[in-house]
């Protein structure tokens, strides 16, 4: 027999708050076998606290099976490191796996998720301000390689998204990328990452699984939100070989937060992508088809042209599970 699945329920910040409660109810109504406990960081624990994430929080969240992630407000304050930065490291998180799914496309956004922009290697005095873009052969190798696993499960081309016509970084990260490719025999072509952001607008059917670093994934993964109906619909995965943790690609919202208006929809596809992770593709199948259902039958958040609320939406999802 095998142990209880434990999964960490981090809420968060903002709309986090409102869009995880609604996706737990539904693990919970799917697994009940599951134990579920909170882990609270973010801003607002930072507000109550003086302490956005201690290391026990850390522990406690490599302690689970897979973390369920809402999201959490990062202040731009000079001396404020971002939590969710440290817990991707921490649990060393480096595939983040963005699905954008829609009519007759089908594209996985594969970000590195460690290292590029996102370093953490900064320096700030009176008159000048760095970042260090640090692009390594072994975060690059590791990337690339679960992203031809990925293309190869799919049967998918794999396009390298950078920018080596200015950054030397990114002529080292593409010529990884070509080589891994070519050793392991899937087909791929790559593109500067501003044509390819348009072109992936205008042709997303030209594209299955996109790779690419750590900042250029941020935004191209909001960018292809646009091609399903914004941002409230997508969701993510960050793996790595240790750890998972699934949270929507939206962040906290505080413009909406609090008014039962936020699109639960991407909390509840990380919770199917924590089920699929968890070997379970049946109960994950069994999420986005309560969300087909209550989408066919008209009901929808704002932010998709409808009225239903976040906490309502949630409950027809849970009714149209058990259909
Ligand atoms: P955001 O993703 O929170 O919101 C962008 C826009 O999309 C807003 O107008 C918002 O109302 C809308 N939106 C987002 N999710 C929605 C949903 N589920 N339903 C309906 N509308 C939705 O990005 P932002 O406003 O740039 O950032 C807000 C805060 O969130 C910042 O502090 C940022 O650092 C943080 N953030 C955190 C994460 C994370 O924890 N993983 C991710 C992104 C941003
Ligand atoms: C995201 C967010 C985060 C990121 C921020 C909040 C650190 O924008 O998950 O897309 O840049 O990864
Ligand atoms: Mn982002």
């Amino acid at each position: 027999m095998t142990s209880r699945r434990r999964i960490a329920i981090v809420e968060g910040d903002g709309i986090g708050r409102e869009v995880i409660p609604v996706a737990e109810a539904v693990l919970a109504r799917l697994h009940p076998d599951y134990e579920f406990f909170p882990v609270d960081v973010g801003y607002g624990r930072w507000e109550r606290t003086g302490c956005p994430c201690a290391d026990r929080d850390i522990a406690l969240l490599k302690s689970a099976d897979a973390v369920l992630f809402g999201a959490i407000t990062t202040p731009p304050m000079k001396d404020y490191q971002s939590v969710m930065l440290r817990i991707r490291k921490a649990l060393d998180l480096y595939a983040n796996l963005r699905p954008v799914r829609g009519d007759g496309f089908e594209i996985l956004i594969v970000r590195e998720n460690t290292e590029g922009l996102y370093s953490g290697i900064e320096e700030r005095t009176d008159d000048r301000a760095t970042t260090l873009r640090l692009v390594t052969r072994t975060g690059t190798e590791r990337i690339v390689k679960a992203a031809i696993a990925l293309a190869r499960q799919r049967n998918g081309l794999l396009t390298i998204g950078h920018k080596a016509n200015v950054l030397k970084s990114d002529v080292f990260f593409r010529d990884i990328c070509i080589a891994e490719a070519e050793s392991a025999g899937v087909s791929y072509n790559d593109k500067f990452i501003d044509a390819l952001s348009l072109d992936l607008l205008q042709h997303p059917k030209n594209y299955s699984v996109v790779v690419t670093t750590n900042m250029f994934g941020d935004i191209l993964s909001d960018v292809a939100s646009y091609l399903v109906g914004g941002l409230g619909l997508v969701p993510s995965a960050n793996i790595g070989d240790e750890h998972a943790l699934f949270e929507p690609v939206h962040g906290s919202a505080p413009d909406i937060a609090g008014k039962n208006v936020a699109n639960p929809i991407a909390a509840l596809r990380s919770a199917a992508m924590l089920l699929d992770h968890l070997g379970d593709p049946e109960g994950s199948l069994r999420i986005e088809n309560a969300i087909q259902t209550v989408l066919s039958a008209g009901i929808l958040t704002r932010d998709l042209g409808g009225s239903t609320g976040t906490r309502e939406f949630g409950e027809v999802v849970l009714t149209a599970l058990c259909l």
